[in-house]
């Protein structure tokens, strides 16, 4: 092997434990000896993934958090300090597109404001509130914080999961200049479709498919390497190449 990611004894905090990405992530990181603390508001998916994680011998914390809240988080990252003595990494895939989750409009007009401060507070509001939470644990040791982006925020796409997932990219450049003097990088990874849910696929691509969450999950485990050292504050776009479509 030629690339060896070395992730014993380090500690990652995944939001969004409980499906998708945010699952596959903790999972890898947990077999690559990581402790993990798994956090997500769906109390039976975190329990029940983190039992199986542990019935495996793999050291998994299940937490039940709404990363809405900013005291909810505070008391995730102090519980995860507590247990596992450091935080090296914090992943915030919790997120999603609003429009499909809560099944609104697109509409300007006719979105639902109770829709617009879900988007904001879960993909914007959360990240930063983690970076507040977990920055002076990570001080100790550096760290690398990843937030997940879109191909939709550089499109514009809806009218606030866009602009949050393009926000993250300006918070990502402002984590990196905070921490660069503590050894601590920030990432945002930007997905094209990921094929999470099986609707995913007819979304376009240059080239004619959706990325399997592995590919993610593996960029992300890569970002926080030590062979990433140089890479900070940039946006990392996996998307096939739907950036350089003409017709979407
Ligand atoms: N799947 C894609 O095609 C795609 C594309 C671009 C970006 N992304 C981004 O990647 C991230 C992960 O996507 P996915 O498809 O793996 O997600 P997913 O929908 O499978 O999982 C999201 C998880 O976040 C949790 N969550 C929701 N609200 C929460 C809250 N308030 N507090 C704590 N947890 C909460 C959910 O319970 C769920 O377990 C998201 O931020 C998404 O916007 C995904």
């Amino acid at each position: 092997m030629i690339l060896e990611l070395d992730f014993k004894g380090k500690v990652a905090v995944i939001t969004g434990a409980g499906s998708g990405m945010g699952l596959l992530a903790s999972q890898k990181f947990a077999e690559s000896e990581a402790h993990v603390a798994m956090l997500d508001i769906n109390e039976d998916a975190i329990k029940a993934e983190a039992a199986k994680l542990t019935e495996k011998g793999y050291s998994v914390l299940p937490i039940v958090c709404d990363v809405r809240k900013y005291e909810d988080i505070k008391k995730a990252v102090d519980l995860a300090k507590e247990t596992f003595g450091r935080i090296d990494y914090t992943i915030s895939f919790a997120g999603g597109y609003a429009g499909r989750i809560l099944g609104d409009s697109n509409n300007i007009e006719e979105v639902r404001v109770e829709t617009l401060d879900w988007s904001i507070d879960v993909n914007l509001r959360a990240p930063i509130y983690m970076a507040k939470a977990a920055f002076g644990y990570m001080k100790e040791n550096g760290g690398v914080a990843v937030h997940l982006g879109s191909i939709t925020g550089h499109e514009g796409g809806a009218p606030a999961y866009a602009p949050c997932k393009y926000g993250l990219l300006s918070f990502t450049k402002y984590l990196a200049r905070q921490g660069a003097p503590h050894g601590i990088r920030s990432v945002c990874v930007s997905p094209g479709p990921v094929m999470t849910r099986p609707g995913m696929a007819s979304m376009k691509t240059l080239l004619g498919y959706a990325a399997e969450p592995i590919e993610l999950v593996e960029a992300i485990m890569y970002l926080c390497s030590g062979h990433a050292r140089s890479i900070t504050g940039c946006d990392y776009l996996i998307d096939g190449g739907r950036n350089v479509l003409f017709n979407k």
